[in-house]
């Protein structure tokens, strides 16, 4: 039986996950889930955001259910973003972040290991210079290809590499070079490329016109595919509605609503659980359980959240069951 470990997480993430764990549980399937701790209250209590028995129990589970955590914006020594350590733990490449609604139908597929996420950075002349590395490897960028290929043969066909290669010619020509070599070897794709300031229009011009989706899926770089997908969240529906899988080679996963911990709206029972409830449909998917993951799927975009989690949570059970 499969198991599931779900992670909270800090603020909403303790609303809107156990949310996503009833609509699970009300499909009756053969899961069994543990929970575990991670996050910033986790990091003030015990010193540490992601403790080695949460990463154990996540090592002998199927898949990984993930709030939010918070993420302070100056630097705490000792704290690292426990989906950025999950991320590399188990070297989750592939960040799936699908955005439908107002025109677009849209799948970003972001690189999850390097760029400007790797971790590089320093300050120099006494502190008056911050410099960071974006490291592009040809490896990283073929396998993320790759996937998004797999991933627009099962949909409209037709992939974008959006990149940046008019300036950051070393880096994204890298990643553009070879995700067009990658791309040559699926002769069922439409291949097109675009750089990521005009993705950025295109994306916000085609929910305007609603002329139908440009776009298909987009493969793209680690910051830029962070940006695009909060952008085509916020033009399709917004973060209620978003939902992400991080994907390893092995298939390991974990499973994440794009949106963050909102600790301003936190412990009131008002979050939106639809975009926790989409992710667990992500994670259905991948569990092989496709069938019931379109159920839930259909279910959290038809029912419209009008302010308590566990109204809305009820309403898409109701639906489903
Ligand atoms: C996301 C988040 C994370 C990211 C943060 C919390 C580290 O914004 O999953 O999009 O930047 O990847
Ligand atoms: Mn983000």
């Amino acid at each position: 039986m499969p198991t599931i470990t779900v992670i909270n997480g800090d603020g909403i993430g303790a609303e809107v996950i156990p949310a996503a764990v009833q609509v699970l549980e009300a499909l009756n399937l053969p899961l069994s889930f543990q929970s575990a701790e991670a996050g910033f209250a986790t990091f003030e209590r015990v010193g540490e955001a992601l403790p080695r028995e949460t990463l154990a129990l996540c090592e002998a589970s199927d898949a990984i259910l993930f709030g939010a955590t918070q993420s302070p914006m100056s630097k705490v020594a000792g704290y690292q973003s426990p989906i950025l350590s999950l991320r590399r733990h188990f070297d989750l490449f592939c960040n799936l972040r699908p955005a439908q609604g107002n025109g677009l139908n849209v799948l970003i597929v972001r690189e999850n290991t390097e760029g400007l996420y790797s971790r590089r950075e320093r300050v120099e002349d006494g502190g008056s210079t911050a410099i960071a590395e974006r490291v592009i490897t040809a490896y990283a960028s073929e396998r993320i290809t790759r996937a998004a290929c797999e991933w627009a043969l099962k949909r409209r066909k037709k992939l974008t590499i959006i990149h940046k290669a008019n300036v950051l010619k070393e880096t994204c020509g890298l990643f553009r070079e070879r995700a067009f070599a990658v791309t040559a070897h699926y002769p069922e794709l439409i291949v097109e490329e675009g750089l990521v300031d005009s993705a950025a229009m295109h994306l916000a011009q085609d929910t305007l016109n609603s002329d139908g989706s440009r776009y298909d899926v987009i493969v793209t770089t680690n910051l830029f595919g962070d940006i695009l997908s909060d952008l085509a969240a916020g033009l399709t529906g917004g973060l209620g509605l978003a939902p992400s899988a991080n994907i390893g080679a092995n298939g390991h996963g974990v499973f994440e609503p794009v949106h963050g911990s909102a600790p301003d709206i936190a412990g009131q029972g008002i979050a939106d659980p639809r975009a926790a409830i989409l992710s667990a449909a992500m994670l259905l998917d991948n569990l092989s359980y496709g069938e019931q993951a379109g159920h839930m799927r259909e279910a959290a975009r038809n029912t419209t959240h009008t302010g308590s989690t566990q109204a809305t949570t009820e309403a898409i059970i109701e639906r489903i069951v």
